[in-house]
């Protein structure tokens, strides 16, 4: 006989069951309404793309290097499961030329082959929001505004705001060429990581989290001090608009984010309840030059993404947020057969309820104990002399008191006891 199969998910994955299915659908939600409530559509574009549409996420990423699921398909088309999703906004802003500004929000999984550890996955799950065609600073303030109140509305009171500004090309050359230098006489005291980092990517060097580098970072040149002066302006508008929304943030100079296309505005929202090699729950930042280098026009662009597994740990470890019970309002036990269950479960579901039942003609006290287990508030109890007496009798399962209820009247009467 061959041994039977047994699979797990693969490594890096996980299978969201119920309850926590409820609970994750009700955050999607609750962002739903909020960014819909100021202007923002939903997108749902491929979870694949060309190859090409993430190069400029950067060659030199983790994300590009090292993390990209990408193959073949039968027709020899390079492709990639998509490792976020501004990118992919942009190619679709570029093929439909939407008008602007254009205002989209946008929720689903995302493939990196990373190292997988708590709150770090190899498919995870993002809610975003992306505002194309506008520089102005105050759709920037709109933007993280957006990601403040959707982490408020979930009660979370741990989550910080980190900002800096990338500069344009204005200014980024000049402080690359000072950084550069500056990181090039401390190279030997650098780990043999940023050593090679400094060669792709100086200024990735300053996200480095290593002991070695930390002192040469701390007294590297800084990008706000380079900054000209209409990025200059730029970022003291966003301030300002923070300021006046009352969110409070802190100017991260070192910020630097793990992909390439980002310029100006950039910011990260760090959970301080969960373990700081996964307290990234968001970041974002404007990006003006990718809808150009995806096909498009010209087009300024700023957003944000938002790891939901990693928000619901924040929600777990600050306790907040328990999504709804998932639990039925009333559970119909049938001492007919089956036939009562049948009916009463389609009319009360139809009349707005939550309602569940047991199969298999099961006894009374199975069905009962079902009825418990279930967490359902009433129990709908209906025999072959309910059925003639057109009847129904409604235990509470919290207070164990019984009611004989008209038939007629039952969906009513369940109604004004559970809401
Ligand atoms: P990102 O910083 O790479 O940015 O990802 C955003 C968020 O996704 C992170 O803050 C984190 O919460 C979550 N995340 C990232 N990787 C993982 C993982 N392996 N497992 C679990 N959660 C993860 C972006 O993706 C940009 N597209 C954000 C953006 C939008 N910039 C402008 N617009």
């Amino acid at each position: 006989m061959p041994e039977p199969l047994s699979f797990q998910a693969p490594k890096g994955t996980r299978d969201v069951l119920p309850p926590e299915s409820g609970r994750w659908r009700a955050l999607v939600d609750v962002f739903a309404e909020l960014a819909e409530a100021i202007g923002y559509g939903e997108v749902v574009s491929p979870m694949f793309e060309d190859i090409g549409v993430f190069a400029r996420i950067g060659e030199n990423t983790e994300i590009v290097g090292k993390e990209m699921y990408e193959f073949r398909d039968r027709d020899d088309r390079h492709l990639a499961l998509r490792p976020e999703l501004t990118a992919s906004i942009c190619r679709a802003f570029a093929q439909h030329r939407p008008p602007m500004p254009w205002k989209i929000w946008y929720q689903g999984p995302l493939f990196r082959y990373e190292k997988p550890q708590a709150g770090r996955y190899r498919q995870f799950t993002q809610l975003g929001a992306e505002v194309l065609g506008t520089e102005d600073p105050h759709a920037d303030v709109e933007i993280i505004a957006l990601a403040r109140r959707f982490y408020d509305a979930l009660g979370l009171r741990q989550v910080r705001l980190d900002l800096n500004s990338l500069g344009d090309a204005t200014c980024r050359p000049a402080y690359l060429d000072a950084l550069t230098s500056y990181l090039a006489a401390h190279e030997g005291e650098l780990s043999e990581q940023s050593r090679a980092t400094l060669a792709a990517n100086p200024l990735r060097v300053l996200d480095s989290k290593r002991e070695a580098d930390l002192p040469v970072i701390a007294a590297a040149p800084l990008m706000v001090d380079f900054l000209t002066s209409e990025p200059a302006a730029h970022f003291q508008a966003v301030c300002d608009g923070l300021a006046a929304l009352g969110i409070d943030y802190r100017i991260s100079p070192r910020l630097v984010r793990g992909l390439d296309y980002y310029t100006m505005t950039t910011f990260e929202f760090a959970a301080d309840a969960l373990d700081t090699a996964q307290n990234a729950v968001g970041g974002g930042g404007r990006y003006d030059g990718l809808v150009e280098d995806l096909g498009g026009p010209p087009t300024p662009g700023i957003g944000f993404a938002l790891g939901i597994e990693r928000i619901l740990l924040a929600c777990d470890a600050e306790g907040v947020f328990d999504g709804p019970s998932g639990e039925p309002d009333v559970f119909v036990v049938d001492l007919t057969g089956g036939r009562e269950a049948l009916r009463l479960t389609t009319e009360l579901a139809a009349a707005g309820l939550r309602v569940d039942r047991a199969f298999d003609d099961r006894s009374a006290k199975a069905q009962m104990r079902a009825a418990n287990r279930s967490g359902a508030r009433l129990a709908a109890i209906v025999g072959d002399a309910e059925v003639d007496a057109a009847t129904v009798e409604v235990k509470d399962l919290e207070s164990g008191d019984q009611t004989t209820v008209a038939r007629a009247d039952l969906a009513e009467h369940l109604r004004r006891v559970v809401t």
